[in-house]
């Protein structure tokens, strides 16, 4: 299939509608589809929606006509896995791995499914989520809600079969219920879900930092915890590359330690980075729990990902994610170090369309400045 945009045709309509969904997002489906609903039914009526419309083959035969901007600059091949481009869904969007072709259409180069775990999980009470449209964010307190890692993995390998160039990754992490346990406990559960991926997606992300759990976040917070789970991870024979879901908010001193025990393990990417904890500054209620998407993360995750380009180089590829809304916001972190980009809070604030607002940008700024591909651009400002 040639590319988009080598045909000027294809790309002027592909641009066209790409603009007309960022209008009619902002003026329709927003305001009166989306945001007229507590965040939480208007999450479950957006899967909902994946799961009818995928089911219809014109109509993602439209949405690809529509949105799919390709483009040979963007093709990339980060841990030996292939892309169409570097843009990805972060994981918790589509914890049961329910929008894979409606993302595969869409033009999305990956996504995170999941993040799932050992036992199923019903998560925490509910809501889950809180809108914070003044800063471009959502309070986050999901709690690794998910239908178990068994069942999870066994779709996401299935669609991971069917989409026609998205690759799959799945998030696993530790259950959050009440019958977790001490530390080897928690470290089987990771096992379980680890032995369940083995061979059956194109990358696996080991969740480290989720905030919103009953047992908090032990093998962050103790470089030995991690050293022993990654420890029995290594046993576990596995094809696909293994990245690590970094936290956003300790010192360096402490981050480097983490990552100075996961350089010792097989361990090839790091995902940088998860929800931001820290609230000073913002008039956030005190009752409302949980960790904060979007604007709130952009420019600690872009710092972050710079220093540890600057000090690992090309020890571990980045998977660069938090606030990322424009396309010079995707370049700088790709600038600082990162070769793939996750997002999913601009997806909710701007539309669907942004995966196509950010690869045609990306392309346009990486033209701007001379560079031949994602991967020349990669760590040059770190
Ligand atoms: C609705 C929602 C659910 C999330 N659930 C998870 C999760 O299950 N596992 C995980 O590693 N991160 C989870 N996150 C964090 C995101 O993957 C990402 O790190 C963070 O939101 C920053 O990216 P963003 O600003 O593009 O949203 C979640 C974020 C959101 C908004």
């Amino acid at each position: 299939m040639p590319y988009v945009s080598d045909n000027s045709l294809r790309d002027a309509i592909n641009k066209a509608t790409t603009d007309l969904f960022t209008f009619s997002y902002k003026h329709i489906i927003k305001p009166h589809f989306v945001f007229n609903n507590p965040p939480d039914k208007a999450h479950a009526q957006m899967i909902d929606f994946c799961k009818v419309t995928r089911n219809i083959p014109p109509l993602m035969w439209l949405l690809r006509q529509m949105l799919d901007y390709t483009d040979p600059i963007l093709e990339t091949s980060v841990m030996g896995v292939d892309f169409a481009n570097p843009f990805g869904l972060s994981a918790g969007l589509d914890k049961d791995c329910e929008m894979a072709t409606v993302l595969d259409n869409a033009g999305f180069g990956f996504e995170t499914v999941g993040s799932t775990t050992a036992r199923p999980c019903k998560g925490n009470a509910r809501p889950w989520f809180h809108r914070l449209p003044e800063y471009d964010s959502m309070m986050v307190h999901v709690g690794l809600a998910n239908e178990g890692s068994d069942k999870i993995i066994a779709k996401t390998e299935s669609a991971w079969r069917r989409t026609r160039t998205m690759q799959m990754s799945v998030s696993i992490a530790r259950t959050n219920d009440d019958l977790v346990g001490d530390l080897d406990e928690g470290i089987e559960d990771y096992c379980v879900s680890m032995r369940r991926a083995a061979g059956r997606t194109a990358m696996v992300e080991v969740n480290i930092s989720c905030p919103n759990t009953t047992v908090g976040e032990p093998f962050n917070e103790d470089p030995d915890a991690l050293d022993r789970l990654f420890t029995a991870l290594d046993t576990i024979d596995r094809p696909q590359p293994t990245l690590v879901k970094m936290p956003l908010n300790k010192t360096w001193e402490e981050f480097r330690d983490l990552i100075d025990v996961l350089a010792a393990h097989n361990v090839q990417g790091l995902t940088i980075a998860n929800l931001q904890k820290d609230r000073t500054g913002l008039d956030v209620p005190r009752s409302w729990l949980g960790g904060l998407s979007g604007g709130p993360c952009t420019v600690e995750s872009t710092e972050l990902i710079r220093r540890v380009y600057r000090e690992y180089g090309d020890r571990f590829a980045i998977a660069g994610v938090g606030g990322v809304f424009t396309p010079q916001q995707a370049y700088e972190k790709i600038r600082a170090g990162s070769s793939l980009i996750m997002f999913i809070t601009s997806l909710m604030y701007r539309g669907p369309q942004q995966i196509t607002v950010l690869k045609r940008g990306l392309a346009e700024l990486l033209r701007r400045d001379g560079f031949s591909s994602v991967a020349e651009a990669v760590g040059v400002d770190a």
